[in-house]
């Protein structure tokens, strides 16, 4: 099997990789900075203030994105999330978005944030074209939070939460990360809001990605043991798959629930064989796997004059290196522990 590109006038174009899995989504992040600093995104360095940020020619101009995302939208992609760092807080980025909203083919534009802005863009997302928005969240408790971003706004991204609600956004995702002994104790309150409320909670294994040293595998909890701990606060109905849901495992909590919880699980469960994503890092590295250190230079391509063709191979070249998975299960038995790349570069 060989990386496919068929791009025939009469159908849709579709990419295949090596493994026959159709490569569909672009995560693009738009920018390595934030306006948080979690403790397993930074060193403990970082999370006390002092933050190494690439310069502003290091990331790729919006004019270079938005090329870029118009050659892979011709190629077969069409569904993109835009993610940071916070991509909220780059500049002028309703106006980008805007841009992208206006792409033929693309028909699914998404949005990862950490919420300290989105009471203040929700609506504009909307009139943009953005689809979806997944808000990261792992405590809903003011001084955890303080503990756990290194800033004080609890109060804001939950505002920020309402608002996108408000806005339309159904179901509003919000992703948890579990890390035990450190916000574990929060799971029923979590699960509670899917109740209440049309969230679609999602609760994520820890990786060991990223420059923090946080990660330990006592600090990991499974799904299976996640699930294990919601399953004793209500019933977990099963349901059905939504192309939406991406890797994520979705029940209802009892039969009038108003949302959802979700699991994922790349470590334990892991998805790659239905893996159907290529990243863009914010300084224009292609990168075909999240838990694969190997990344090819696009911003390269791009600012050398290379013509879309090239830049067509370049996503090809990516596509092609995409490895068949990870055995990060395996690889933390055996050594305990692995980190890759920073997360505020590659976007998660
Ligand atoms: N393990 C699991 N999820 C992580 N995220 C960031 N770092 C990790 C990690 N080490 C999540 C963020 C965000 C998404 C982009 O990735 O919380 O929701
Ligand atoms: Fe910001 Fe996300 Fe990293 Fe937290 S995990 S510091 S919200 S980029």
């Amino acid at each position: 099997m060989k990386t496919k590109y068929s791009a025939k006038s009469t159908e849709s174009p579709v990419l295949t990789d090596m493994f026959s899995r159709t490569i569909s989504y672009l995560r693009l992040s738009l920018t390595d900075r934030c306006n948080l600093r979690c403790i397993y995104c930074v060193t403990e360095e970082e999370h006390e203030g002092h933050l190494v940020k690439l310069s502003h020619d290091e990331l790729l101009t919006y004019e270079e994105l938005l090329r870029v995302v118009r050659v892979a939208v011709a190629m077969g992609i069409t569904k993109l999330r835009l993610t940071g760092g916070e991509p909220l807080v780059r500049h002028n980025v309703m106006h980008f978005i805007s841009s992208l909203g206006g792409i033929d083919g693309l028909d699914d534009i998404r949005i990862t944030t950490n919420g300290v802005l989105l009471e203040k863009y929700a609506h504009d997302l909307v009139s943009a074209g953005v689809t979806k928005v997944n808000v990261s969240l792992d405590t809903l408790q003011a001084k955890r939070f303080f503990e756990i971003t290194g800033v004080d706004c609890f109060t804001q991204v939950w505002k920020g939460i309402e608002q996108a609600l408000a806005a339309g956004f159904s179901p509003v995702k919000l992703n948890m990360v579990v890390m035990r002994g450190i916000n574990d104790d929060e799971l029923a309150e979590f699960a509670r809001l899917s109740r209440d409320l049309p969230l679609q909670v999602r609760f994520i294994e820890f990786m060991p990605i990223g420059n923090s040293s946080r990660w330990h595998k006592d600090t990991y909890m499974s799904s299976d043991e996640i699930m294990e701990r919601i399953g004793q606060f209500g019933e977990l109905l099963p349901l059905e798959k939504k192309n939406a849901d991406g890797p994520a495992k979705v029940f209802k909590l009892g039969a009038n629930a108003k949302g959802a919880v979700g699991f994922i699980s790349p470590i334990s469960h892991h998805f790659c064989d239905r893996c159907n994503r290529l990243r863009l890092t914010s300084e224009g590295r292609l990168r075909s796997c999240l838990l694969h250190d190997e990344e090819i230079d696009l911003r390269k391509v791009l600012r050398s004059g290379g013509s879309d063709g090239q830049i067509r191979q370049t996503l090809l070249d990516a596509i092609e290196n995409k490895p068949k998975g990870h055995q990060l299960a395996q690889k933390l038995r055996e050594e305990g522990g692995d980190c890759h790349g920073r997360m505020s570069r590659i976007g998660g």
